[in-house]
């Protein structure tokens, strides 16, 4: 069988991440094996859409195998992130009597699972949650790294914590029931991951028989890339869980791609495709800076755009971008630090770059 594990080392909060096709089918097991016994009250935390999909069958296993579990399905959207949300799932917690040895499963996508991940990091101040996240997006990325939040209204992710979950279970067949244009979207992280650090991704991803492969979710494909994006995600957070330096460099795209996704309001591009505009952008400051070549810059281009990712920047005025970025949690000490590409596989955190050097993209 195709399992992958891959540990997350951070001393007293290590915890392995699984990745296997038809893992939720062996859920219970699973849960077993990492001390979740059936004395422990799990609340599910999901929405309507993947607890229609998965959330009733994982239900029905904890009935089955005489666990004590719970569902409650948040509404599904970035607008739904919200304090409101959370105090609905306090509430669900109280009511079903979650104490200090409960746990909580976010099973879905990055928003259930940050939504969720809050709600154990902040109830009875802290309890063990697990990820199982369902779309590509959170697979590589959120569920993977502690980093929990829900959105102020001036800002995403603004209130939120640092809670590692206690585990994180991937089921590549949920990407079956993915819409394509997400399946892209999460495409953007992986690619993200190939320019930062993993060249050799960056050429897997490149070869036409491999990207077939990817786009028809053939499995063993799928976990490769996966595995691949989740050990360079650990390799990093397991350096500055707290992003006080290296970790900054997973934001990748990500200063410009919440720019876009703020100005052009929520919805009109998926985080995955802001993202993919966003690297575009840092990309071509590099230029600007004289740090890695126009080659290596439509190389990048080429592959976002051949996974269906968009580049092109949106019509957007200066003064905007200006105020989104120096609300951006990445500004410190008033200044504005921006990940810059130096090759495909490497990168490095800049804070000496001139407003003039990336305004002149925009309007
Ligand atoms: N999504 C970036 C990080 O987890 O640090």
């Amino acid at each position: 069988m195709n399992k992958k594990k891959i540990l997350v080392p951070l001393g007293d909060k290590s915890y392995e991440v699984t990745l296997e096709a038809g893992i939720l089918d062996n859920i219970c097991e699973e849960l077993l094996k990492i001390g979740i016994t059936k004395k422990r009250k799990i609340l599910v935390i999901s929405n309507e859409e993947i607890s229609n999909l998965y959330g009733e069958k994982l239900l029905n296993y904890f009935k089955d195998n005489n666990f004590q579990a719970h569902i409650f399905l948040i509404k599904p959207g970035e607008s739904y992130k919200n304090l409101k949300t959370l105090t609905e799932i306090y509430d669900v917690a109280f009511e079903f009597g979650l104490d200090r040895n409960s746990v909580i499963i976010a099973l879905g996508g990055g928003i259930v699972g940050d939504v969720s991940g809050f709600a154990a990091a902040t109830w009875l101040r802290g309890i063990e949650y697990i990820q199982i996240p369902t779309t590509l997006l959170s697979m590589v990325d959120s569920s993977v790294g502690g980093k929990t939040a829900v959105n102020h209204p001036k800002g995403k992710n603004l209130i939120g914590a640092f809670h590692q979950p206690k585990a994180v279970f991937i089921d590549p067949e949920t990407l079956k029931s993915l819409p394509k244009r997400e399946f892209n979207a999460g495409m953007a992280e992986v690619i993200k991951y190939g320019v930062i650090q993993d060249k050799k991704l960056f050429e897997f991803l490149e070869i036409e028989n491999n990207k077939n492969a990817l786009i028809n979710l053939t499995n063993e494909y799928l976990i490769e890339i996966i595995n691949s994006s989740i050990k360079t995600k650990s390799f990093i957070v397991s350096q500055d869980e707290h992003e006080k330096g290296i970790r900054a460099i997973l934001n990748y795209g990500h200063s410009f791609g919440h720019v876009i996704e703020n100005l052009c309001g929520y919805g009109k591009y998926l985080h995955g495709e802001a993202i993919s505009i966003g690297m575009n952008i840092a990309g071509k400051i590099a230029i600007e800076k004289g740090l890695w070549s126009q080659e290596e810059l439509e190389k990048q281009k080429h592959l976002l755009e051949s996974y269906d990712l968009p580049t092109e920047i949106p019509k957007i005025n200066k003064e905007d971008v200006l105020t989104i970025l120096m609300g951006d949690k990445k500004v410190r000490d008033g200044k504005m630090r921006f990940v810059l590409p130096k090759g495909i596989g490497e990168v490095d955190i800049y804070d000496d770059v001139e407003d003039s050097l990336f305004l002149k993209f925009f309007s």
